[in-house]
């Protein structure tokens, strides 16, 4: 029987044609040609002042921290359903993750619970646009304006989608992007950070070029460059730029063609839905999602172990589960701490199971998963 593989990156463009550019042009490490190209679409695309191309999203999170100036102690609130790589961010400032539980609907931070996490050590929000369906960035907003917090989207899966009718990254002070094999569009690992405030420009070009003004130097502003601050090696290789140019090119076309596969089980198991077998996403009305996860919620934990097995073993369905909460986990443990219950958090990640979702799935394989789902016991 032939798997149907959860992930399979795609080739989408003229991938291998830059890559060879990048390479006879002699120049492959970082800051050339397709590092600019990259970085003036997405700054174009996300209406930011600045881009930073990065080897990871978890750097751009990384340099986020940084350009937050989190120190030992600060508190920075966040969804405990995330990727430990936001967490992490926090953590090697020396500053504690306050985690608060997620809406049932978009499985992203419950806006009304972060203004009782506030403390007088609180310096920042993290917020994480959970499938590309976008954080309810009005009320957090409004809220870090308040309080004078700085606010960071970690927009990871968040490309070519939007909230209220503009792009997701494009609402913090600094945003984080991946292009992690995973994502909708890839350079294998690859991330982006956007500043969305100028006023973090000027340090965001030194951290990124390991805490000298070399970005200075290119541009002939000073003529040696010099160690200014601290900083790390947060600049991707050309080759690896190369190839994300040529994904960023055709970007929306692709998005769109994942969005008509995510509508393909969308409408196959609605009537699920409504019989109470499965739950589906229900993106709000003024949420453009991008179409990156599709899942469905499994009435119980136990029919969720169940349903993984017979999706696998059964009908070769390579499902999977997604966050185990950061809350519980011993590094959460040691190192953040929960304000309030994480009853949200709890259920949903141990119903959750996504579905095969990627742009070299056949019309064949969309119908072996949605005959495979409606074969689950219940
Ligand atoms: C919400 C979130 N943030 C950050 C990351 C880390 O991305 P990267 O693998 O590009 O470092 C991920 C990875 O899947 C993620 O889901």
């Amino acid at each position: 029987m032939a798997v149907v593989p959860f992930n399979v990156a795609s080739v989408l463009g003229r991938e291998m044609e830059y890559i060879e550019d990048a390479i006879r042009s002699q120049h492959i490490s970082g800051n050339g040609k397709y590092t600019s190209l990259c970085s003036s679409y997405l700054v174009d695309h996300i209406g930011s002042s600045a881009c930073f191309l990065t080897p990871s999203c978890t750097d751009a999170l990384e340099m986020s921290a940084l350009l937050a100036d989190l120190h030992v102690g600060d508190e920075v609130i966040m969804p405990s359903y995330t990727f430990t790589s936001t967490a992490n961010a926090v953590v090697l400032r020396g500053a504690v993750p306050v985690f608060v539980d997620i809406r049932r609907d978009t499985l992203n931070i419950d806006e009304t619970l972060i203004e009782q996490a506030i403390t007088s050590r609180t310096k920042a929000i993290m917020v994480v646009h959970y499938a590309g369906v976008g954080c309810e960035m009005d009320a957090i907003l409004e809220i870090a304006r308040r309080y004078d917090l700085i606010v960071i989207e970690d927009a990871a899966q968040g490309l070519y989608a939007d909230y209220r009718g503009k792009p997701l990254g494009s609402f913090g002070h600094l945003s984080a992007f991946s292009f992690h094999e995973t994502k909708n569009i890839v350079s294998g690992e690859g991330g982006a950070l956007m500043i969305n405030d100028s006023k973090f420009i000027d340090r965001g070009e030194i951290l990124w070029e390991k805490g000298t003004n070399r970005v200075k130097y290119k541009r002939g502003i000073v003529n040696k460059y010099n160690w200014v601050d601290v900083g790390s090696s947060f600049l991707p290789s050309e080759i690896t730029s190369a190839f994300l140019y040529a994904q960023l090119e055709v970007g929306r076309q692709a998005t769109d063609q994942r969005l008509a596969l995510w509508q393909a089980y969308h409408d196959a198991f609605r009537p699920l839905q409504e019989t109470g077998k499965l739950s589906i996403p229900n993106p709000p009305d003024h949420c453009a999602h991008n179409g990156h996860i599709f899942y469905i919620l499994a009435p119980t934990a136990k029919h969720r172990e169940i349903w993984l097995d017979q999706l696998g073993v059964r009908d070769g369905i390579n499902a999977v589960i997604h966050y185990v909460p950061l809350h519980s986990a011993p590094a959460g443990l040691r190192f953040g701490r929960s304000c309030g219950e994480m009853t949200v958090t709890d259920e949903i990640s141990a119903r959750l199971v996504r579905l095969p979702l990627h742009l070299q799935l056949s019309p064949d394989d969309v119908s072996r998963v949605i005959q495979s789902v409606e074969r689950l016991p219940v």
